[in-house]
């Protein structure tokens, strides 16, 4: 018979058994579940609700399991329907009595929520310490390229010099800000749901404030209602899992491009690339185009919990059940993703030569040829209908800006002075883009020690 079953005249419907029973997934809560179990028993013998030694013989009971479930010997069954059932039950099975006290003042719909509150913190640990190994690596390559130019681009064109350095900087930031949404996220997942009872709390004088210090949580929640309804908590991991691999996507959009032989500014490692069962010669970038394909997955998983919540009357409703795989789902890739990301970059070889030559074609000092002009004493808008003339001129003779003589610059304005050559230089683009933020190599460097301080505090 179910736990539930007192009221009930015929068994289920081995159909609606096997559609509404959640055990096949949130038996990944079999360790959180228990643990809150511990606790919650633990309460309960310390205010004497239940016979203290009661207490003890359900949290041996509830250690054991714990142990079992680890090493892979407990076969959970279908019939108990989830998570929360089947360890009850397997706890009276084995000590009897005693274990029928566990649920007083409890329901299932407060454990859920605290089960996934505890796995919503654990699994921020986790990606929080992967995206720092991903940062770690980045300030590596940042370090080394401090002079590497390349060429930086708005839609897709040529655009202005940079630095790799300063590229890489700029993904550093990307994953500092998911980052600091974990820490974020973290601080209204560590709320303690359990005496919200069903929806209306409980008559039993439960110490939650001592179940919260039991369990590491730093406050208990203030209404019922909402402790049993609430989702936020793993939206807020789903969303920033999604804006991350937004994030991871659009750097491994960048690999594909630069890794294909019409930019060829790096080289994949073969351990993280693969070829093609027909055409020889190829050599595929897959790990990016994986990592990319793959946030549509996780965009599913927010999409699917919010439309799942968004009609929800208060407070537990069986479509909450829907929240675990899109969790665990957006939890796997999320890490995953990150780890294979690490991977990969590591193991990059950056084309220099070809980067530094590229950053030189595609005029990208005319707008420093205008900042000249300007600096001379011609208002900015004329000196970019100075340039942008210059520049059509040389589209059409085939030359760079600088391949043109002092004489042939002097038709477009006797502004221009031997001095020129030096101040469009490639180097000088670069270098004398030092405002804060930019990409020369001071400017650069700085923000290299503002994130080493940064990782440095994260530990
Ligand atoms: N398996 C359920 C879930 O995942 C646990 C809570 C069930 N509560 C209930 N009243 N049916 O949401």
């Amino acid at each position: 018979m179910k736990l539930w079953g007192g009221r009930f005249e015929k068994a289920t419907d081995s159909m609606v058994d096997d559609f509404h029973s959640s055990i096949t997934f949130d038996k990944r809560l079999a360790r959180q579940d228990i643990t809150g179990s511990i606790a919650h028993a633990t309460m309960l013998g310390e205010a004497g609700i239940i016979p203290a030694e009661d207490a003890q013989k359900i949290v041996e009971g509830l250690k054991g399991i714990l142990a079992d479930v680890e090493a892979g010997k407990i076969e959970f069954s279908l019939e108990a329907e989830d998570i929360h059932m089947n360890v009850e039950t397997i706890l009276i099975e084995r000590i009897g009595e005693a274990g029928k006290r566990l649920h007083t003042g409890r329901s299932r719909n407060d454990q859920v929520a605290l089960d996934g509150r505890i796995y919503v913190k654990e699994a921020i640990f986790q990606t929080k310490d992967l995206l720092k190994d991903l940062m770690n690596t980045l300030v590596s390559i940042a370090k080394e390229h401090l002079h590497t130019v390349m060429p930086g681009y708005t839609h897709l064109q040529r655009a202005q010099p940079i630095t790799l350095s300063h590229h890489v900087m700029a993904w550093f930031q990307m994953l500092k800000r998911d980052y600091e949404r974990l820490t974020d996220a973290y601080v209204r997942a560590d709320v303690m749901p359990l005496g919200s009872g069903a929806l209306a709390g409980t008559t039993y004088p439960l110490n939650r404030e001592r179940v919260a210090e039991l369990l590491g949580f730093r406050a208990i929640s203030e209404n019922s209602l909402d402790g049993v309804a609430d989702r936020d908590f793993m939206l807020e991991y789903i969303s920033a899992a999604s804006i991350s691999m937004m994030h991871l996507s659009r750097m491994c959009e960048e690999l594909i491009l630069w890794s294909s032989s019409e930019f060829h500014f790096v080289e994949m490692d073969d351990g993280f690339a693969t070829g093609s069962s027909i055409m020889p010669q190829k050599k595929n970038p897959d790990v990016a185009e994986l990592i990319r394909g793959k946030v549509g997955r996780v965009y599913g998983d927010l999409m699917g919990l919010l439309t799942a919540m968004k009609g929800l009357p208060l407070a537990y409703n069986k479509d909450m059940q829907e929240d675990k795989e899109a969790l665990f789902d957006a939890h796997d890739t999320w890490t995953k993703c990150l780890i294979v990301m690490d991977g990969m970059i590591k193991t990059l070889t950056f084309r220099k030569d070809v980067m530094e030559q590229a950053a030189g074609g595609g005029f990208t000092n005319a707008t420093d040829v205008a900042d000249y002009l300007v600096k001379k004493g011609m208002p900015f808008r004329e000196a970019h209908a100075v340039s942008g003339k210059v520049v059509l001129y040389c589209v059409k003779a085939e030359k760079a800006i600088l391949e043109l003589t002092l004489e042939e610059l002097k038709e477009f304005s006797d502004m221009f002075e031997a001095d020129v050559y030096e101040a469009a230089s490639l180097l000088a683009c670069v270098n004398l883009r030092k405002v804060p933020g930019g990409p020369a190599p001071e400017a650069v460097q700085a923000s290299i020690d503002s994130a080493e301080r940064f990782l440095k505090s994260a530990e």
